[in-house]
Order: C-alpha cells, then structure tokens, then sequence
C-alpha cells in the first residue's frame, strides 16, 4: 500500500486502488473498477472483509465491544433517552429538542391504528400460525393497504411510510399475538407512550381494567433501544439490496423481517431461551458445552457468538441489568432458567473453546428470559425484534434512496458448475 492508494497485482499488471476513510473504524479499498481494469471479481462469501456502503447511521467497533448510533454510545442513549427518541435520532441524524420531540412522538400516535380491513387479513391465517409468519405477511401486505405512500421518489410519501411503519408495526405484532392466542385484537390508546400502548395491546383484554406496570413498560422500552439498529448486519442489507430496486419501503421492510426470522440472526432469542430450558438444570451444563465445542455435532450455544463483536457485546451487558430489573419487579426470586443463564456464562467465559475463537454472551442470550418473564411467549420474541429493528432498516433504506450515487445492488460469483454443453432429448439421457 502506498500513500492513498493500495497496488494490486495481477497478471503482471499493476492495479491502482483509492483507499477511503471514514471518520472511525477501518478504511476500505475501493475496487469498484476493479473488473473493468483486470477481469477478475473478488470472493468475500458472508461478506466478512467487504463493505456494501457508506453510511453514518450505526458504528460498532467489535474488538472494543462499541456501539454507537449516531456517534451516541448505546448505554448513554438506554439510560438516559427512549425509543422514540432513538428512532428520531437514527432517522434524522440528532437528538430531538423537545418541541421535535413532542411533534415526532404525536405524528407516530397519529398513525398507530390500521386500516380495519387488516383484521380481516389475519383471519386468514390459521391459529397456530407462527407469528413471525404473520408479521412477513402483514407488513408486506401494508404496501396494498397504503398504497399512497410507495412512490419512492416522493421525499413527502417516504416519510409518511417511515411513520406508518414505526407506528403500525406495534400493533401489527400484537395483533399477531392475540391472534394466536385466540383472544380480541385491542385498538391503541394514543393517551400512552409507544411501549406502554403496545403493552396494553398485547396483555388488555375487554373484560378486565388493564393498568401499565411501568418498570416493565421502561424495561420493554430499553429492550426497543438495544435492537433499534446493528448496521449492516444480514437483514438490513436485505432491506437495501431490496429498496436498491426501487421496491417499496414496505415490501422491504417485509423482506429484512424474513432475514431476521433465522435463527442465526433475530430467531436466535427464540433459541436461547430454548436452549436454556432444554439444558434444564446446572448440572447438565458441561454436557452442552461439550456438545458446542464437538465439531461432528451441529449444536452452537445460542446467544454465544456474534459476527461482529469479538468482545461482550455491549447490548448483552444491559440487557443482563434488565433481565434482573424485571426479575426483581415481578417478584421471581428464584428462576431456573437465570440460574442456568448466569452458569453457563461463567463456564463457558472461562473455557479455553470460547476464549481462543472469542465467542462471548450476545443481546439474545438473556433477552428471551427477560421476555419471557414479562409474559411474552417465545414465538413472541423474535416480532419484538422485528418492532424495533423496523427503524434501523427505514433509516437505513431512506439513507440508501437518499444517496445520489445508489445503484441497484448485484453482488458477482465465482462459477462452478457446468459449462456450456448440448441439450440431451429425454429418451438418451
Ligand atoms: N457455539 C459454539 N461455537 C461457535 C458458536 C456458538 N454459538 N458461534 C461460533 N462458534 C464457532 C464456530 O464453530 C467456528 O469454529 P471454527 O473456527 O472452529 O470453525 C467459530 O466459532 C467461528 O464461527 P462462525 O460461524 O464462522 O462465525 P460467524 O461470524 O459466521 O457467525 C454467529 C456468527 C452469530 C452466526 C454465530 O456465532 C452463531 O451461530 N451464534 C449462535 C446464534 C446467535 O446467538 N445469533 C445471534 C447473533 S446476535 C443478534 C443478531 O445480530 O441477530
């Protein structure tokens, strides 16, 4: 490398490449003109040394265990601020006065109730329907209900989308939820603040007065904040390879929730809190780590491990204060499953396999007993992610459409299959 510029070489050819700095973190090769000056792409399957873009939403430094929105370090913004607060600063670039507070977090309430023809869609499904099937359903079926707000080239329609889906996405989720379990969907109350509607959306029913605990509300509220944005992680790039289409925001929105449906990515709380109540007991820990670490066994620790963080992850810290907050509210003194958490942590923290590849708790790991805890079931937990992630894809998708030079995403591949060959008729193959 040399000054500005890397050198590559390549068949006797020497290639010039820019090297780009961001304001922290690593600098980037761009070899954008790559293919046109030497014919060759580059191979970078699970895209672990390529950046897809420039962006100034979300920084994580992995090694370090930081992460910032906005330049704001996560635990500042748990503590001190709420979600909406958050979605305005990754939506706008900075943290709201209080007159744009009060202004976003009215025109949000203005547009939490659906159109109530939805209702009517969902008795489509069958009961035991899980509800991340509903959630890819129902916000993709959005773009059919607003139809008048998927003109991407209309700055006035993008924003109105923006809105729509940080409101609707609530109630969208907790109507999944009721509806599995075969109870009355509950219209919002815009008299509460965003979680505790949501709240009461999922746990009201008519027949009973329902009173907003509001430790959990707050609890619930952080959770929202830890899992509003992750950068590039795989259902955020979904969402922009999506838009970089000129798809609407909410038929991508609808795709980025598909991709947080796996278990190695948002299903991985579902999986944890799995995982912790098929460990069962303390004394059947080695048994389990001893299975993670057998490379002729399949089994991961779920919620150990991150692409990314090479450290604790710093969602995973105060989730961890969380999980004891609500504990303590809720009266469980005692709870199994936090027992096996906290032991398993400590051995495996302590074990020479986790040490060596750097696989440390991450947000998932005791995001699902916190949940669970709170009343959610598990098929909940991964819909409480996709509420709270839909901010970080709508900053990152209008960031993408904002950019002049956004081009519609087409990775390359290095071909391994057959090459040219006649077509053989039926009776002589
Ligand atoms: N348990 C046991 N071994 C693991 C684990 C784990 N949870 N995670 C990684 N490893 C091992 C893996 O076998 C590999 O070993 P080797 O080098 O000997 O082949 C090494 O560590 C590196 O793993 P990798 O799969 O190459 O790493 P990755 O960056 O591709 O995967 C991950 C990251 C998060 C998918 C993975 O750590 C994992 O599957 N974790 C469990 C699922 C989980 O908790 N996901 C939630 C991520 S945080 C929330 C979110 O962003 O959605």
């Amino acid at each position: 490398m040399s000054g500005n510029t890397s050198q590559l070489q390549v068949d006797g050819k020497t290639v010039d490449m820019a090297i780009k700095s961001g304001s922290v973190g690593p600098s980037v090769i761009d070899i954008a003109k790559l293919y046109a000056q030497t014919g060759m792409f580059t191979y970078d399957p699970g895209f672990t040394s390529t950046a897809s873009c420039e962006s100034q939403i979300t920084y994580i430094d992995g090694d370090a265990g930081i992460l910032l929105y906005r330049g704001y370090p996560i635990e500042q913004l748990a503590e001190h601020g709420d979600f909406l607060e958050t979605c305005y600063l990754l939506l706008e670039g900075e943290l709201p006065t209080a007159a744009q507070k009060a202004d976003f977090d009215y025109r949000v309430t203005r547009h939490t109730m659906v159109h109530e023809q939805m209702a009517r869609f969902f008795h489509g499904f069958r009961r035991d329907a899980h509800p991340m099937a509903i959630m890819v359903a129902s916000i993709g079926a959005l773009s059919a209900f607003y139809h008048d707000s998927t003109d991407i080239s209309d700055p006035h329609q993008r924003m109105i989308a923006s809105m729509r889906m940080i409101a609707k996405v609530p109630t969208l989720a907790a109507m999944a939820y009721k509806y599995t379990v075969g109870q009355p969907f509950v219209y919002p109350l815009n008299s509460l603040d965003y979680t505790s509607n949501f709240l009461r959306m999922c746990f009201a029913v008519p027949a009973e007065e329902y009173k907003v605990n509001p430790v959990l509300s707050r609890a619930l509220d952080r959770i929202f904040i830890l899992h509003a944005d992750h950068e590039q992680n795989a259902s955020t790039s979904t969402v922009r390879l999506a838009g970089s289409s000129g798809a609407n925001p909410f038929a991508c929105i609808a795709a980025g929730t598909a991709c947080l449906w796996g278990p190695a990515h948002g299903g991985a709380n579902e999986a944890a809190l799995k995982m912790l109540e098929e460990i069962g007991s303390v004394d059947n820990i080695p048994k389990y780590i001893a299975k993670a670490k057998d490379k002729n066994d399949p089994f991961r620790l779920m919620g150990f491990g991150h692409r990314v963080y090479k450290n604790y992850d710093p969602r995973a810290k105060i989730m961890q204060k969380t999980t004891h907050e609500v504990l303590n509210e809720l009266g469980i003194k005692d709870d199994p499953l936090l027992d096996v958490a906290v032991e398993l942590e400590r051995i495996a923290l302590s074990d020479e396999y986790f040490i060596e590849k750097k696989l440390y708790p991450n947000i998932d790991f005791y995001s699902g007993i916190t949940l669970k805890a709170m009343g959610f079931p598990t098929s909940m937990f991964t819909v409480l992610f996709t509420l709270a992630r839909t901010v970080g894809w709508i900053a990152q998708w209008k960031e993408m459409i904002e950019d002049p030079s956004q081009r519609i995403g087409r990775p390359r591949q290095l071909y391994t299959g057959a090459p040219q060959r006649d077509y053989t008729p039926i009776g002589r193959r």
